[in-house]
């Protein structure tokens, strides 16, 4: 059996595929080039750069799609569902990496480290006192307000690190549209005497009143466009490590240049690479390049599960 694991795989879980007597490949096939040489393996493992598109899975004789990540919005879920070719992820392995870096942009727009690090390396020996002046203007996360929408794996790990850092968590859960308190974590925070508010929230409260608004709902369907915006605090900090769909880009560009919100942190992009810079360009937002899961002990435990799921699948 051959597998092209055409976005790369942890070494510890090509090791286990090895090890299980599969041929692992992790030279890149180009996407172009995809669909004529697809018929040469029997697995495909993704994360979100390549497309697994209809014309590639008809063209194949692919026995498991496999994506070392989390998102499938990258493969032709009803084509492979046609052809009965089973597609499996690894949805629980890079919850703590994405919310973690949830609070890096946090933390980096709160003290305006965004900034201070695009421009000091140009001028910090010459406007070293006028940037220290900008700079100053920061705040403490403790005490603000998170709000959550969604409130899947990566909500909760993201709930549990504001709580630890003192914030009041609201939380609106998109999917099932219930505002209903998750109870055992709220029993968690109880017992360890948290001074805490999780509560769901109609959506528009959780808009109205958060210091910070953190997205984390499945899919790339918009949940935040020109309304959601002009409902947010003036001084809101919007944080996007879900979809870049999940942002209306346009709108959330427009808000930040007429001062509607105060910053964004973007982890994602409607179109990746993006097809245009005005989002990259925009002098408030932090920025990074599609990076959530992309820690090393993620990926290691991506690696592993999913390597294990294939065996266990394909043996
Ligand atoms: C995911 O869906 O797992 C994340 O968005 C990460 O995607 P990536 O593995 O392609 O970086």
């Amino acid at each position: 059996m051959k597998i092209l694991a055409n976005d790369g795989i942890d070494a510890a879980g090509k090791s286990i595929l090895m090890e299980a007597g599969f041929d692992v490949v992790t030279d890149k096939i180009p996407q172009e080039e995809l669909e004529s040489r697809i018929t040469d393996f029997d697995v495909i493992i993704v994360r979100s750069a390549t497309k697994v598109t209809e014309k590639i899975i008809r063209a194949s004789n692919l026995k498991l799609i496999a994506r070392a990540g989390v998102g499938l919005d990258n493969i032709d879920l009803r084509t492979a569902g046609e052809l009965g070719i089973p597609v499996v992820n690894t949805p629980n392995a890079s919850s703590r990496s994405v919310a973690e870096l949830v609070f890096a942009h946090a933390f980096s727009i709160a003290r305006m480290l965004f900034l201070t690090n695009r421009i000091m390396p140009d001028f910090g020996k010459e406007q070293f006192k006028e940037l220290k002046n900008t700079a100053s203007a920061g705040f403490e996360l403790t005490g603000k307000r998170m709000g959550i929408i969604g409130f899947g794996r990566i909500g909760q790990e993201v709930a549990k690190i504001a709580v630890g850092l003192g914030m009041e968590v609201l939380v609106y859960d998109y999917k099932s549209r219930s505002f209903d308190i998750i109870v055992e974590l709220h029993e968690m925070y109880r017992q360890h005497n948290f001074k805490v508010t999780l509560k769901g929230q109609p959506l528009d409260v959780v808009l109205k009143t958060s210091d910070f608004i953190s997205i984390h709902t499945p899919g790339s369907e918009e949940v935040i466009g020109e309304l959601e915006l002009s409902m947010m605090k003036k001084s809101a900090i919007l944080l996007n490590c879900a979809r870049g769909g999940v942002v209306n880009e346009k709108a959330l560009n427009q808000a930040i240049s007429d001062n509607k919100i105060a910053f964004a942190g973007v982890d994602v992009f409607e179109n990746e690479p993006p097809v245009n810079d005005t989002l990259l360009k925009l002098k408030n937002t932090s920025l990074s390049p599609h990076i959530g899961a992309s820690t090393a002990e993620a990926q290691l435990r991506v690696g592993i599960e999913l390597a294990e799921r294939i065996v266990a699948h394909l043996k």
